[in-house]
């Protein structure tokens, strides 16, 4: 038995494996912010393709909490029903169903990829995708070009709280099994917890802690007990006064007490600015190996450890060596939407196809065979 492909409990939740596909945005959402024929297709194929957790992209809490105008979000009732549908697409094949929230902050208001990704402007404006006012906690740019944000006020922050804890409301009706709160990449909590973007005098800059504590706090009371909480942070900054790894335990063990049972290991998208003040942070597990495994030593969370895993060895190793419990997957996933059957199969530990759809099973097993003698040295003979 595998690491990477035993069973795993949290809470209630039963997943097949440790294999988890990583949120990611697709900006192929309705206009009105809604989960779209895309997002069911795209999501299934990784349940179809054995992986044992499959997460939905971040999904916005307020409106204008949205990266790009393609954005999911879950700040209204009419956005559960397709998200619902896509999470029992994602249970009818296997896998636990689960969403991450978001809110953007000042770095909302930003192209898709494939325009670009800075922040929207006239152009955009002219294809149909104006900017909107971003919020934060300071006015303080992410970077040269980019919208000083208004500073939301105290009443302001306690709105988008409660919006936190509103849309893990929804999450819970749309039957999602697992849900993460999206702590990192620079992103509105990232920005909170930041002294270098949060430079408020009231109790959320007083305490720097105050706001992501109160948004476990208060998704917690609407995520249901027998549901593990995720929560993403980037465990590594790249600016100097940034937050540090040290604060980032104490940080974690503070949220473990109020409910989150995981820390999702993702660095990078600093708070800093584009480009990271000429600084960068490699995006590889590998890298942060050593910092997740220490974390999970200092706080008994269950570690997901992500980024650039592309061989199964590789996960089986970070699993092996106690620096993870769950292994993110992402883009290796598009590439391959059948990572995990494979990955399966690559550590000797799927024996007949036991874990692929039933639909393909025995012509897959036919295949194999079929295959075999086509490779062996008499094939070509027979085949003459
Ligand atoms: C297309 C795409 C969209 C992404 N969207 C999100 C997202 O919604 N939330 C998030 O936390 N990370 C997002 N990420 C980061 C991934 O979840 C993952 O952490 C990162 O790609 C590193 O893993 P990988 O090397 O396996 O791709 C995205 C990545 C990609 C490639």
């Amino acid at each position: 038995m595998t690491q990477l492909f035993s069973p795993l409990k949290i809470r209630g939740m039963q997943a097949r494996n440790r294999v988890v596909i990583s949120p990611m945005q697709q900006y192929s959402g309705d206009e009105s912010g809604r989960a779209t024929d895309w997002h069911l297709a795209h999501l299934t194929r990784f349940a179809l393709g054995g992986a044992g957790i499959v997460f939905v992209e971040s999904t916005a809490v307020e409106k204008r909490g949205r990266s790009t105008h393609g954005d999911i979000g879950l700040w209204e009732d009419e956005q559960i029903a397709p998200l619902a549908r896509v999470a029992k697409a994602l249970r009818d094949n296997g896998a636990v169903a689960a969403i991450q929230l978001g809110h953007t902050g000042r770095k909302a208001s930003t192209q898709t990829w494939w325009h670009g990704h800075g922040p929207l402007g006239e152009a955009d404006a002219a294809r149909g995708e104006p900017p909107w006012p971003v919020v934060g906690p300071s006015p303080i740019p992410v970077g040269n070009g980019w919208p000083t944000p208004q500073t939301l006020s105290t009443t302001e922050v306690e709105a988008i709280v409660q919006a936190w804890a509103n849309a893990a409301r929804r999450a819970r009706e749309a039957g999602f099994g697992a849900l993460e709160v999206h702590g990192a990449h620079g992103y509105l909590v990232h920005q909170f917890l930041s002294p270098v973007a949060n430079q408020r005098s009231d109790r959320y800059g007083q305490d720097r802690w105050t706001f992501a504590l109160e948004v476990a706090e208060a998704v917690r009371r609407e995520w249901p007990e027998d549901r593990p909480l995720f929560w993403r942070v980037s465990l590594a900054d790249v600016i100097d006064g940034g937050l540090d790894f040290d604060e980032m335990v104490g940080l974690l063990r503070a949220l473990k007490e109020r409910g989150v049972d995981v820390v999702d290991c993702s660095s990078g998208g600093g708070i800093a600015s584009y480009p990271t003040q000429g600084r960068s942070v490699s995006n590889s597990l590998q890298f942060r190996a050593e910092l997740a495994g220490t974390l999970r030593a200092a706080t008994g969370l269950q570690v997901m450890g992500v980024g650039l895993i592309i061989e199964p060895q590789q996960a089986e190793a970070h699993l092996q060596a106690g620096q993870a419990d769950l292994i993110g997957v992402g883009r290796e996933a598009l590439y391959n939407p059948n990572w995990a059957v494979h990955a399966e199969v690559s550590l000797g530990a799927n024996k007949e196809y036991a874990t692929w759809p039933q639909q393909y099973r025995s012509y897959l097993i036919r295949r194999a065979a079929a295959a075999d003698a086509l490779r062996s040295p008499n094939a070509s003979r027979s085949n003459a």
